[in-house]
């Protein structure tokens, strides 16, 4: 049965009423019950983990003969899972609803399935109803399911001679205001800014986004890596959210931390051992290099070793944008595919 009008506009409403939920652990869900006719019965959304999903959130508000033969319109595949809740897809099943129309499949190996199981018990179930809108909605979550942990970048500002700071570790700053305020508008759509000990030690970073003196709204959570402490009155102390130590060099334990905290995407902003750790051990998504027209010399290298030890290794990029920024120039660049891959 194709989309009706009604339904059409319950997907808009569903995908409004899903940026009420939290952004996090889980992703951000709406739906709307429609009755036979089409009026809107009852709205839900997603409030965070551990709470009802969006479509039981809604039919929890109605009666067993109010959800007879109803239409459940959902911005994502009604889950198959039992989780901390039940599954979605039996809950419709249960309540009656005799047509499902949602927005995008559910990902997850656990999770997946909802539709299948619906049309098993003889509901009538359509998939895609603006499934762009809403996939943009929980991109960041998609990708974390992709990859598995949460997407990161590795940031650096560099000098033309390839140097991420001068011969006694000062490194402020290598790039000018425009650069420096791109980087503030990329702290601020992140979840979480992760230094090195080293970084922290050597440069006190207060790691908030900053539009110029005043904080953006969205904050980073700081996140600080390695064994040495971090001095009780370094100015990350400050910072409005709250920052996480790890005494450890796994990174990949690290990110899954983060993940389990419902961090999304992760901005690594140094220094060069850390950069150099994330990219040895393929973490790095999308790589940020600004370039300034500086010269420093010396030994204190943008990267150091990444595990290239003959040219046939050479990790190999992938540029997105050359973006200009006053005098300075932003690559930005993701690891090329292997080929056949
Ligand atoms: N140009 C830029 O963009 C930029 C940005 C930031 C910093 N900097 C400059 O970089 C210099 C600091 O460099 P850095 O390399 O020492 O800083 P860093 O990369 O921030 O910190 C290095 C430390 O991170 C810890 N660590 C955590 N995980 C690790 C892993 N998997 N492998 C290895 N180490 C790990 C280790 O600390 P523990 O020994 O404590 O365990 C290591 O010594 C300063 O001069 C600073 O100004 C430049």
């Amino acid at each position: 049965m194709a989309v009706n009008d009604a339904e059409r506009d319950a997907m808009s409403r569903a995908l409004a009423l899903a940026t009420n939920g939290p952004r996090g652990l889980n992703p951000q869900v709406g739906a709307v019950i429609l009755s036979p006719t089409g009026e809107v019965l009852a709205e839900g959304w997603h409030r965070g983990s551990g709470t009802p999903h969006a479509e039981v959130d809604a039919l929890a508000q109605l009666t067993a003969e109010q959800t007879r033969g109803a239409t459940a319109v959902v911005t994502l595949e009604p889950c198959n899972h039992t989780g901390r809740t039940g599954p979605c897809a039996q809950a419709l099943i249960d309540a009656g609803v005799s047509r499902v129309v949602y927005a995008v499949d559910d990902p997850g190996d656990h999770s997946s399935g909802g539709a299948d199981r619906l049309r098993a018990a003889g509901v009538d179930v359509d998939a895609g109803e603006q499934t762009a809108a809403a996939g943009i909605l929980i991109s960041d979550w998609l990708e974390v399911q992709r990859l598995g942990r949460p997407h990161v970048t590795v940031k650096w500002a560099q000098s033309l001679d390839g140097r991420a700071a001068a011969s006694d570790g000062t490194s402020q700053w290598i790039t000018g205001p425009e650069a420096r305020a791109d980087v503030h508008r990329r702290r601020a759509a992140s979840d979480a800014i992760v230094v090195g000990t080293g970084t922290v030690l050597a440069d006190d970073p207060a790691l908030t986004a900053r539009d110029g003196d005043a904080l953006y709204a969205e904050q980073p959570v700081p996140v600080v890596i390695g064994s040495r402490p971090t001095p009780a009155d370094a100015a990350l102390h400050a910072h409005p959210k709250a920052p996480l130590f790890f005494a450890s060099h796994d990174l990949a334990s690290v990110l899954e931390e983060l993940r389990t905290r419902g961090i999304q995407r992760v901005f690594v902003e140094g220094g060069p051992t850390l950069a150099s750790a994330f990219i040895a051990a393929g973490l790095a998504d999308t790589v940020l290099a600004y370039v300034a027209p500086v010269l420093l010399g010396g030994s204190r290298l943008a990267l150091t070793d990444i595990g290239v030890d003959t040219i046939a290794d050479a990790r190999r990029l992938t540029v997105d944008e050359w973006m200009p920024l006053g005098d300075d120039l932003l690559v930005i660049a993701h690891p090329t595919a292997p080929e056949g891959a």
